[in-house]
């Protein structure tokens, strides 16, 4: 049986290809969500891909896993720095979260220091292109 995973993503992640290439790569939204839906095949998982810029939508969107038990993958984008709603509805899952970036806030401005979604994730990819989704993905396989 395949194992479904939401794989979240949050604001200004939509426009990849065009945003910041230098920070974020030359590939679309919809070729990321290609990847991530071939990578979690070959994994035994079925990923459903989203993004949204509304931090409601996404909040809606983590209790859809809560009450489902569903894994997550999280990009919560900008949202990672302050966004105490998406924490606490990240604080509901019952199954694995992965957090991931593109790129690695850590090593970037000041204010991405902070993940206020880290505390409740299972744990954290950051900082490997694309390839993050490819590591979280591996993850919740290695642990659903
Ligand atoms: C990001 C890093 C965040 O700091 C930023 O606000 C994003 C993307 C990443 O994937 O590297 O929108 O989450």
């Amino acid at each position: 049986m395949t194992t479904r995973v939401l794989v979240l993503n949050g604001p200004n992640l939509g426009r990849l290809g065009s945003r910041e290439p230098d920070v974020y790569g030359s590939t679309t939204f919809a070729g990321l969500a290609e990847r991530c839906r071939q990578t979690a095949a070959g994994l035994g998982l079925d990923a459903d891909v989203r993004q949204t810029d509304d931090e409601a939508e996404l909040v809606h969107w983590l209790h859809e896993a809560a009450d489902a038990g569903t894994p997550v993958v999280l990009n919560p984008a900008a949202f990672t720095h302050y966004s105490y709603a998406l924490r606490d509805a990240c604080a509901q899952l019952r199954a694995p979260l992965i957090e991931v970036h593109i790129s690695n806030p850590a090593a970037r401005e000041e204010f991405r220091h902070t993940s206020v979604v880290a505390g409740v994730a299972t744990g954290t990819v950051a900082g490997f292109g694309l390839g993050s989704y490819d590591l979280a993905l591996r993850a919740v396989a290695d642990l659903v």
